[in-house]
Order: C-alpha cells, then structure tokens, then sequence
C-alpha cells in the first residue's frame, strides 16, 4: 500500500478516534479499560470476528459500487478453502443424525447476458441447526455442511442441506463482554454463504437469508440486503426448496 493512501486513511481513522474522545469526554480510566479490552481482543484471537462484524460490511459497500449481477455480502470469518468438490445434484457432507429442516437450494449461474455458465464453482458453508460452525466448535466433523458444488452443462445446481439456525457472536469473549456493555444484541440471521467463481468471471461472495427469519431486520454485522432474501416453499416431493439464479459479470 503506497504511503500517501497509509498517511490518508490511517489519519482519518485516527481523527475519528480523537473525535469521539472529544465528544464524550473519555476520561483516565475510560481508556486504560478501552486499551485493556484491545489487548483482549488480539489476546482471544477475536480481530477476525470483530473486524467482520463490525467493520467487513462498509468495505463490501465500497466494493458493491463497481460490481454488477448478484448483489455481494460480507464473507465473515468462517470460510475455509479447498472443501469438498461435489457434483451439481448434491448432499452437502453432514452428520447421519444432522439437525434441521432439511431444505433443497437450487438454481442457475448465468453471465449478464444471460447465458448459462457451465462449470461454476459455488463454494457453500453456513452454520448447523444450533448456528455453529465446522471447524470453529467442538464436535463437528471437519467439512460439515460445506463443499465446492460444480454447476452443470446448462450453469444448474442442485443442493440438498438443512436449514441454518440464526448465529449468535460468541458472548463469553472480548467482543461478546463489549455487546452486552453497550446493551446490544449479538445475533445475525439465518444465513447460507456463498462464493461462486467461474474462470473469465470476477468471483461473488454473498450471504442468503430466509424471508420471516429473526434477527433480519437488525443483523449484528448489517450484512443484509433485500436482494438476497429466500422465500423458500414446500415442493412437490414434500420438502422445504427454494431457487436462486446467481448472475455473474464478465472479469
Ligand atoms: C460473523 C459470523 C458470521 O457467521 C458471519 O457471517 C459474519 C460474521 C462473526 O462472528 O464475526
Ligand atoms: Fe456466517
């Protein structure tokens, strides 16, 4: 990063610092417990979470104004590369036993112009039906509820998962003692995450959530949008399903 754009934003971040003390008129002990809880936050490896929560959705914003197609959202600090590859009518890995509304997400990866395109990669994860994650708590089997679908011929996909459960921030740590400090609330919707590349195309991460869902209306990390809102509905075979069509821009 050249100097001037580290000079730029590193002051006005700093300005902004210096600001609020102003306004508020932070005392002595205000800060050392402000620089107490810093230090605890690096200390429970909580920047990644903290970052995403509070700070990834403005970047996305920023990100947003140049990008065409399927609206993106934040990518939260879950993702994990090289999961399974899996065909385009899949089962995402899951426990025999696995919690949750089972629910069947399919649809179609297409450029701007409309036309299908084949080999996509939609690199799922999302939360189980108690809003954990694999590979961020205990007892889950590693790749749970995740995996690399490859869309067909004709740009289709076809994913059978069970329905996530909203995700709350964990409240024992730093960031979980500063929510309740603030009288927040520590909880995003029920989400589905997604990244979708295809060779030729600039790649999307997004976020889905379900229509009538709590928490939709007040997520933690502001990361919805009304684009990216699924309504799913019974289908003929009885389960839950719902479609989405990604549209993705020419790289
Ligand atoms: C966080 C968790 C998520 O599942 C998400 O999508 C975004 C952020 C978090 O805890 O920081
Ligand atoms: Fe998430």
């Amino acid at each position: 990063v050249p100097a001037e754009r580290v000079d730029a934003v590193a002051r006005a971040v700093l300005r902004g610092v210096h600001q609020a003390i102003r306004e508020h008129d932070v005392t002595y002990p205000e800060f050392q417990a402000a620089k107490q809880w810093l230090m605890d936050v690096g200390e429970g490896g909580e920047w990644p979470l903290f970052l995403d929560v509070f700070v990834e959705h403005v970047v996305e914003e920023v990100a947003a104004r140049s990008q065409d197609g399927t609206k993106g959202s934040i990518q939260g600090p879950y993702y994990l590369p090289d999961q399974e590859t899996l065909p385009w009518q899949t089962k995402l890995p899951m426990r025999p036993d696995e919690k949750g509304e089972p629910l069947v997400f399919a649809g179609q990866v297409r450029d701007l112009d409309g036309t299908p395109v084949a080999g996509a990669e939609l690199d799922i994860w999302h939360a189980d039906d108690d809003g954990y994650y694999s590979g961020f708590a205990p007892d889950i089997p590693a790749g749970n509820l995740r995996g690399v679908v490859v869309s067909d011929g004709q740009g289709r996909f076809e994913i059978t998962t069970v329905q996530p459960a909203p995700y709350q921030i964990p409240t024992d740590g730093p960031t979980g003692k500063l929510i309740a400090a603030a009288a927040w609330h520590a909880w995003r919707p029920a989400h589905l995450h997604l990244m979708v590349r295809a060779p030729g195309h600039r790649t999307i991460t997004t976020q889905l959530y379900f229509q009538g869902g709590e928490w939709l209306d007040s997520d933690v990390a502001e990361a919805t949008k009304p684009e990216l809102v699924l309504d799913p509905g019974p289908r003929e075979d009885g389960r839950l399903g719902v479609t989405y069509d990604f549209v993705l821009e020419r790289a």
